[in-house]
């Protein structure tokens, strides 16, 4: 059985007084969801207030990003080793924000992936199509190609290692959720691309979807055989709407 991951995304949103109240949200909230693990990923300015923050709760916090390298000259950039520095066990890798905003490639995304597992996190890795790879019928193709750098770069054994989140663009903050089957379709196919390599590693590896969860949708879609949790976004920045997630993923 894979235990169900649902973990909030923060993206650039949040102050010093938000971020108190949501963890104190969060912190209260989690106690009824025994089944669930539960992640949030904070800004990194915030990440040493979380870490104080939840000490002692049963919720992890990751980075949203990572640097290819481990120190050095890179004005900007948060390393692996400066994330466990301060307790993150995850970090998402290959955002769609970030293939889009930051022109990362499949093959820097697979590189993250790599420099994530070698500083000991676990990397989130996120795939999915535009709205126009959809209609034309491309899904299947670039989530593959998408997950194919990672095991051209680092072998199957070690993609098992990580998360897949599938995030479908065109769902991403605009309210259009991926309806159930069409989640699962893409969740199966991955599942099933996997196991053609190594049926151990697609049997454990969890899949979340991302693309505007909510309470009132989380339980249909985590209800698939396939889906093993979520990635929020928005409704990652409410403790009520996150708590209600994470309940609709322990039943
Ligand atoms: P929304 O839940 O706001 O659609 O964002 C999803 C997402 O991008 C999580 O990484």
């Amino acid at each position: 059985m894979r235990q169900p991951l649902v973990a909030g995304n923060w993206k650039m949103n949040g102050s010093r007084a938000s971020v108190f109240e949501l963890l104190t949200g969060i912190r209260e909230g989690v106690k009824t969801v025994p089944g669930v693990e539960v992640l949030v990923c904070p800004p990194y300015i915030y990440i040493p207030e979380v870490q104080g923050q939840l000490h002692g709760a049963p919720v992890s916090w990751g980075g949203q990003d990572l640097s290819l390298q481990e120190s050095g000259a890179y004005t900007g950039e948060v390393s692996g080793p400066m994330l466990v520095d301060f307790g993150c066990s995850y970090v998402i890798v290959g955002h769609s924000e970030r293939r889009s905003y930051h022109v990362e490639s499949d093959e820097q995304v697979a590189a993250k992936f790599a420099a994530a597992l070698q500083s000991g996190l676990t990397p989130i890795l996120c795939v999915g199509e535009t709205l126009e790879q959809r209609e034309q019928n491309t899904t299947e193709e670039v989530v593959a190609r998408q997950l194919n750098a990672v095991i051209e770069l680092c072998g199957i054994a070690m993609l098992g290692m990580g998360v897949i989140a599938y995030e479908p663009v065109w769902a991403i903050g605009t309210g259009k959720t991926a309806t159930p089957e069409q989640a699962q379709d893409v969740h199966g196919f991955i599942r099933g691309m996997l196991a053609q390599q190594d049926s151990a590693v697609a049997e454990k590896i969890r899949i979340l979807y991302g693309g505007s969860m909510k309470p009132s949708n989380a339980a249909e879609l985590i209800g698939k055989p396939d889906i093993d949790g979520g990635l929020i976004g928005g409704a990652s920045l409410k403790a009520e709407d996150f708590i209600g997630i994470c309940q609709a993923a322990n039943n």
